[in-house]
């Protein structure tokens, strides 16, 4: 049973965002890659103060997944830097304007710098409620659910759980998003339709909107259409229509 099942017609309350094409947009500008990515920092700000006004309750952003360290190493340390200095830059709005900020994924092969400050602004904004914002970093669907599963498989081997009592609400508990209803909406930018290893588990009766708009065009505007667009959709959870 998914955890979240809104009303459709008042929108959704979570909504989960593949932000792709800064690459794309930098080069249509003649531009290294890493200034699509700075552009594209722009829009998350702009995306994430446009939440309340759209009862976005929920934002998680897909913002380096496991499978990014392929990418050249000038690419990868660029924006591992970026995600320090945005934590850095940004850490006070975030906490002034109400958003909860949560990061996904796993931080041991991450620099140690951008773990700390990953953790302090957690730490910092974890009163907050107006907006939970929350970042994939190094996050990988498979590899969560692995790393669930390994968690789960020691808890029976030191005989804190029987095999018997795991259902999928146990496997839920044990992932990244646990304290986080599914998402309603899956969004993805700049034309592409897949998943690419996303909320695997978490987006299995999510709706989801393919746009053509590359990330760092992708404005507030744009937003609340897609979200407009979702409150006209019926959600069946794989039921019938009463
Ligand atoms: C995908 O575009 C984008 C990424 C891999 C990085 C996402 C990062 C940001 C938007 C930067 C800011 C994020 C935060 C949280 C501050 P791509 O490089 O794959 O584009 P392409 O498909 O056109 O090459």
């Amino acid at each position: 049973m998914p955890k979240d099942q809104d009303d459709p017609m008042t929108g959704p309350a979570h909504v989960a965002i593949i932000m792709d094409g800064n690459g794309r947009w930098a080069q249509q500008r003649g531009r290294p890659r890493l200034f699509g990515h700075q552009a594209g920092a722009k829009r998350v700000r702009e995306i994430v103060a446009a939440c309340p006004a759209h009862g976005v309750k929920y934002l998680t952003i897909f913002a380096f997944s496991t499978e990014n360290w392929k990418r050249t190493q000038a690419e990868v340390s660029g924006l591992m830097l970026l995600f320090r200095r945005y934590i850095e830059r940004e850490a006070k709005a975030l906490l002034e304007n109400g958003v909860r900020v949560r990061f996904i994924g796993d931080r041991n092969r991450l620099d140690e710098k951008l773990v700390r400050l990953m953790d302090d602004l957690e730490l910092l904004t974890a009163k907050n409620d107006l907006v939970h914002l929350t970042v994939a970093l190094n996050y990988g669907g498979r590899d969560e659910v692995t790393r669930a599963a390994k968690r789960l498989a020691l808890e029976v081997e030191q005989g804190r759980l029987s095999h018997k009592d795991i259902d999928a609400e146990t496997l839920s508990g044990f992932l990244d998003t646990h304290v986080l209803p599914d998402p309603d909406l899956v969004i993805r930018t700049s034309g592409e339709a897949r998943i690419s290893n996303f909320l695997l588990w978490q987006s299995a009766y999510s709706e989801y909107e393919f746009v053509d708009t590359l990330w760092p065009d992708f404005s507030a505007d744009e937003f609340g259409k897609v979200l407009a667009n979702y409150g006209a959709r019926e959600r069946r959870f794989g039921g019938v229509i009463a």
